[in-house]
């Protein structure tokens, strides 16, 4: 072996042992991190809950901070503010706690209560019989009722009943989306967050939304979503309570906060200050509550499964589509990559720069909520279906993979392959298309494989932009029975399911496409 090679298998040698030291020391770091978060933030409950009688230890507070003007972030400091934390801060200090907010999505707010993850949790949270099987709730702090919203320019709806065969965009987990459930033949698309839902009302994909009356005034006053107005108003009379795990043992101080913090005006004037009104009177108890809960209650095993067989039928759609049109386009810009070109080059290297480096999230949000909503700024009536949007995103994103692996396949075919290819008086194309590209096929199968795996986990993305694919079907259901962990298991199989046979169909094709030994 020549000096040279020596020489570079000896700097190959000293990167390798420098690339392990980094990441020893990264390993290091972040283990070492870890423990002193630990111990920091076991001294910080220790040191919050030492003085025990002074100041309590901190309630740890859930909320969904999408919701203003009960809870939002502050632009200009990030932190959640609005009516309910100026609320809850008050009753932690009447209590004597300091209030350590949370925040989480909305319907994950019951399964951390059930999982003693968080002390309390104040997020508009009506009080409903069905919740309180699972969690408890405070006395009412606040008095609301559904609206319905519709475009400025679109057609009104005054009641539910109106709204019968619609497409009606909620958020998950809500009243609002109990409500639209029941709207029989309606197409509900659930989002996130409310925004989300009016932003889908705003670029013409649902015809209404059904939330909150004090929220929706405040974002169709407030927020700069523009053309939404109210057309039906108090459908219904909602208390919001504070959440709480079933047997808290500080239910009983945040009522007495509660109670207290309305005699002595404080309350009023918290209400004020967010509402400029005077707070109604609140019954000392919901009177849902003593209604039945209604007899949706309960995971139903059947419709479990049904629900879950449709979302995977989503699941597969998506996945052989965005898969298929990946294939093709990777396809198409490894072959670029072969030409001599080079300003093709540089367009599709940013295009595959763009696609991988960025989260398929952003891009899934880019297309499907913020292009319309450019384009109806700028005057150009353009709305986009989420199947189209779904697909171009996830199709976008497999092929800015498959582009690298295709062409390092093409590559690392021999050379004397392609030589004798062009000593045969081939074409370049026919020498793809007869020597290299069947050779580069079996090769890259393993990695095809992969990538097609992940889509089927990635087209869990969908479910921002409404779809109900595969695990969107296990939050809607979690969403009505809190059954978290026994939902999630189940969605958990049914992918396995379906990326193991993935798997074993990849295998089969490899064993088939191999050669005789
Ligand atoms: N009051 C409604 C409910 O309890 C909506 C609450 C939504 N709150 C929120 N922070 N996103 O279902």
């Amino acid at each position: 072996m020549g000096r040279r090679s020596w020489a570079s298998i000896e700097r190959f040698g000293r990167w390798r042992r420098a690339f392990v030291v980094v990441l020893t020391g990264l390993l290091a770091a972040g283990l070492l991190s870890g423990l002193l978060g630990g111990w920091i933030s076991g001294l910080g409950g220790w040191a919050l809950a030492a003085p025990r009688t002074a100041t309590g230890a901190a309630w740890k507070v859930g909320t969904d901070p999408t919701f203003p003007p009960f809870e939002l972030r502050d632009s200009s400091n990030g932190q959640v503010t609005g009516f309910d934390l100026d609320l809850i801060k008050a009753i932690g200090q009447e209590a004597g706690h300091p209030i350590q907010v949370v925040p989480m999505p909305f319907d994950g707010i019951i399964p951390a209560l059930q999982a003693n993850s968080i002390n309390a949790a104040i997020s508009a949270i009506t009080i409903t019989a069905q919740r309180a099987r699972s969690i408890d709730f405070s006395r009412p702090y606040f008095k609301a009722g559904q609206a319905i919203v519709v475009r400025v320019k679109g057609p009104s709806y005054t009641s539910l009943e109106q709204l019968k065969g619609r497409r009606i965009a909620v958020q998950i987990g809500t009243t609002g989306a109990i409500a639209a459930a029941r709207v029989p033949g309606a197409q509900v698309s659930s989002f996130d967050s409310t925004p989300l839902a009016l932003q889908e009302l705003a670029n013409g994909n649902a015809d209404a939304v059904v939330s909150d009356v004090p929220a929706i005034l405040y974002a169709v006053q407030q927020a700069n979503l523009t053309g939404l107005r109210i057309s039906g108003e108090n459908l219904s009379t909602e208390y919001y309570g504070i959440a709480l795990p079933t047997r808290s043992p500080i239910t009983a101080q945040i009522d007495a906060a509660l109670v207290s913090l309305m005699e002595s005006g404080q309350y009023a004037e918290i209400y004020r200050r967010w509402f400029d009104a005077e707070p109604p009177t609140l019954p000392p108890s919901a009177p849902v509550l003593k209604e039945k809960a209604s007899a949706l209650a309960g995971l139903n095993v059947q419709t479990l499964a049904q629900n879950l067989l449709k979302g995977a039928g989503i699941t597969l759609l998506l996945t052989v589509l965005a898969f298929s049109f990946g294939l093709i386009g990777g396809t198409a810009l490894a072959m670029v990559l072969q030409a001599p070109w080079p300003l093709a080059h540089r367009l599709c290297r940013l295009n595959i720069d763009f696609f991988r480096g960025t989260p398929m999230l952003v891009q899934l949000f880019l297309i499907y909520f913020g292009l319309p909503a450019l384009l109806q700024n700028l005057e150009i009536g353009f709305t986009i279906d989420r199947l189209p949007a779904a697909v171009t995103a996830l199709s976008l994103n497999v092929a800015a993979y498959l582009a690298e692996t295709l062409r390092s396949g093409i590559e690392s075919i021999d050379r004397g392959q392609w030589e004798a290819a062009d000593a045969l008086g081939f074409s370049p194309l026919e020498r793809m298309r007869f020597v290299i590209a069947p050779q580069a096929i079996r090769r890259v199968l393993p990695p095809l494989a992969n990538e097609f795996i992940t889509l089927i986990k990635d087209t869990s993305l969908a479910a921002v932009i409404g779809f109900d694919e595969l695990f969107r079907q296990g939050q809607l259901m979690v969403a009505t029975t809190y059954r978290a962990f026994d939902i999630y298991i189940a969605v958990a199989l049914v992918y396995l399911v379906m990326t193991t046979s993935a798997s074993v169909i990849f295998k089969q094709l490899e064993r088939r496409l191999s050669l005789p030994a």
